[in-house]
């Protein structure tokens, strides 16, 4: 099947020239970044903006005298930068789901006259003893997977552990990431070098057996994506995204930009997935924020729409793009007369995958926010590597027309609105025990697919491995040894009515209810043995046996983190237990910050060179806050 909705358009806004617009100013003066004569018009426009999303969004609560509330007074004495990267993925990001990019960044820039005070103690800095990259490239993991398939199976030889060596698994170092409450960024581990990004929009290169730092570099918004490596030449370039849709390329030695641009135009982008590097092009997936902005009635939803960019690692110049959804027209109005437009959504949370023999990238897509629906969304999409055209789709889920003012019944729901299943993980390309190939997909519904990428996608089988809903099944990413499909599931459980507005971190969760790691045979779906979640001990605000997080594999062992912060292996062969470790605690930090973990979401655990990584920490959904990356290796 050929679905032809591609369109291209000429390249979008690129850093490199600069003051393209206020806003654009406003944000690179925050970073400290450019100058330019529009900076002082800029300003003065924010300033009014600014008073007037303070007494809309802030005041009712920021002017009351309460122990829990910081006072107005008290957040001008913090940095523009830090109150944003509050609202973009700190304490106040439920409250801001309905606040746009200018309004964010003008309140910030209103309310904050202090400076940024995350700079690091000379001591964190690695000496001459510990140059950068200096390590055999045996032990790495580069990117989202070790592998373009997705697969996020380490083998032997590169996790540098077995099975029988995880019991021995104790901390080896901590690293706290200033001023952040969440920390949910997948690792790379590239010739001895830990790369890692951050909430606070930090990209970092650490030692990876001490933690020391060898630099640090600022991005626009919070980075949760891997750093991708291209190798070409001697030169190492890492390529990634960040939440506010900007892509960057920096050398790997020094952390020096090589260039940044933004992918799309929409205010609302948010690049979540991973990017994949192919013969010198990078594959940037594109999702968005708009879902939480239609909270708001007054937000004419939607507009958004999902894509593909494919970008020459050299010098950031684009070689082709792909949207999933035509442009979008006006199509009504709401109840509360508010506009309405579509088709809009099938946003890419994951990361491509590379199916080089064949000559197809495969996506994954999450759900239309508006109507009309379209094929696109909810699907499995194998496209032209050289072009972007689509070559074939499957479509799992027809007419998911959802976004997040559905939780309330607000006046942006669709008529007659979907389940939002959205796929968040990858598909996966498994080379099974007698040489075929299958492409597993594991969406929010709780059901895996495979699909035959020798027959345009034909459904191989379908099994359910949870209950589905808006935040379960399986979220972020399923692992595979060519033997079994690994699958956990959140399945978290919390009254309803209960997401939203709250400040985080005191939402219910269901302590008992949630989570569970199946595995099933690769060649026809069945199930091999499943590890129900474990209920949390003791239980507390934001603590749920749910199993969001991407899990990893090694032989042997599959790592699967847990909403109650606990890490944990489990025998790849029956699910048993062989390691736990409770992130759930305040850690002395090799960089002097002070640190804590939470819930355990989003990126998995990295596995390379006989050392396991986590982050932990993601209060969004109502988990639990935490700052902190940990280092496990073998006690000697
Ligand atoms: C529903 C009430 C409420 C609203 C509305 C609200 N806040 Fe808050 N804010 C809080 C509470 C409560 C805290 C303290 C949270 C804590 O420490 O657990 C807080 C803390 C903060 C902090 C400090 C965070 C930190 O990391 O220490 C900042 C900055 C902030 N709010 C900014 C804002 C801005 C800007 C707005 C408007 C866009 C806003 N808040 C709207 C209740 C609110």
């Amino acid at each position: 099947m050929r679905v032809n909705i591609q369109d291209r358009e000429p390249t979008l806004l690129n850093a490199s020239k600069p003051c393209l617009s206020a806003l654009l100013a406003f944000a690179s003066a925050m970073i400290g970044g450019l100058a330019c004569t529009a900076q002082a018009q800029a300003q003065a426009a924010a300033g009014a903006a600014g008073e007037a999303v303070y007494a809309k969004y802030c005041a009712s609560c920021h002017e009351q005298v309460s122990p829990r509330i910081p006072t107005r007074e008290a957040l001008t004495k913090m940095s523009p930068a830090r109150i944003l990267r509050t609202l973009d993925f700190g304490l106040m990001m439920s409250i801001a789901y309905p606040i746009r990019r200018n309004e964010r960044e003008a309140v910030a820039r209103f309310l904050g006259k202090g400076k940024d005070e995350t700079a690091l103690p000379a001591s964190a800095y690695c000496k001459a003893d510990r140059p950068i990259m200096a390590a055999a490239p045996l032990g790495n993991w580069t990117g989202w997977s070790p592998s373009q398939d997705n697969t996020r199976f380490q083998t032997a030889e590169r996790a540098g552990l077995a099975a029988a060596d995880l019991g021995k698994l104790e901390l080896k170092w901590a690293y706290g990431f200033p001023g952040d409450v969440t920390a949910f960024a997948a690792p790379t581990l590239f010739n001895g070098t830990l790369f890692v990004g951050s909430a606070g929009g930090a990209v970092q290169a650490l030692d990876a057996s001490t933690g020391c730092v060898h630099w640090i570099y600022q991005a626009n918004g919070p980075v949760r994506t891997a750093m991708t490596v291209a190798e070409e030449g001697v030169r190492r370039t890492l390529v990634f995204s960040d939440q506010n849709g900007w892509v960057y390329a920096l050398d790997a030695r020094t952390g020096k930009s090589l260039w940044k641009k933004k992918v799309e135009e929409h205010e609302a982008t948010r690049l979540t997935g991973s990017l994949a590097v192919h013969e010198g092009v990078a594959f940037v997936p594109a999702a968005s924020w708009e879902e939480t902005r239609a909270i708001d009635p007054a937000y004419q939803c939607c507009t958004f729409r999902g894509s593909i960019t494919a970008l020459r690692v050299r010098d950031g110049s684009r070689v082709w793009k792909t949207y999933l959804v035509d442009k979008p027209k006006k199509i009504g109005v709401t109840a509360v007369a508010t506009e309405t437009y579509g088709p809009s959504g099938a946003g890419v949370w994951s990361t491509p995958t590379i199916d080089a023999a064949r000559g197809l990238l495969y996506i994954t897509t999450g759900d239309n926010y508006s109507h009309p629906a379209t094929s696109t969304s909810d699907a499995v999409i194998a496209m032209n590597l050289k072009t972007g055209t689509i070559a074939w789709l499957q479509q799992t889920t027809p007419n998911d027309v959802y976004n997040s003012s559905c939780g309330s019944r607000g006046a942006n729901c669709p008529e007659d609105n979907g389940p939002d299943f959205d796929f968040g993980a990858s598909a996966m390309l498994v080379k099974t025990p007698d040489g075929r190939d299958v492409l597993v997909a594991g969406q929010k519904s709780g059901m895996v697919y495979a699909l035959d990428p020798a027959n345009n996608g034909k459904l191989l089988w379908q099994t359910r491995v949870g209950n589905g809903g808006v935040n379960g099944g399986v979220q972020w990413g399923m692992a595979s040894d060519g033997r079994n499909v690994y699958a956990s599931v959140s399945d978290v459980v919390r009254p309803t009515g209960t997401m939203g507005a709250a400040p985080i971190g005191n939402a219910q969760l269901d302590p008992q209810k949630g989570g569970g790691l199946t595995a099933l045979n690769v060649a026809d779906g069945a199930k091999v043995w499943f590890a129900p979640g474990i209920a949390c001990s003791p239980p507390r605000p934001g603590c749920s046996p749910a199993q969001p997080a991407a899990v990893t594999a090694l032989p042997g062992a599959v790592f699967s983190g847990s909403m109650d912060g606990h890490i944990r292996a489990f025998s790849s062969d029956d699910g048993r237990l062989l390691w736990d470790f409770d992130t759930l605690k305040n850690f002395t930090t090799v960089n002097g910050v002070p640190a804590s973990g939470g819930s355990l979401d989003g990126a998995g655990p990295l596995v390379a060179g006989g050392m396991v990584f986590v982050n932990s920490g993601y209060p969004r959904f109502g988990g639990m806050p935490g700052n902190v990356l940990l280092a496990f290796g073998v006690a000697k």
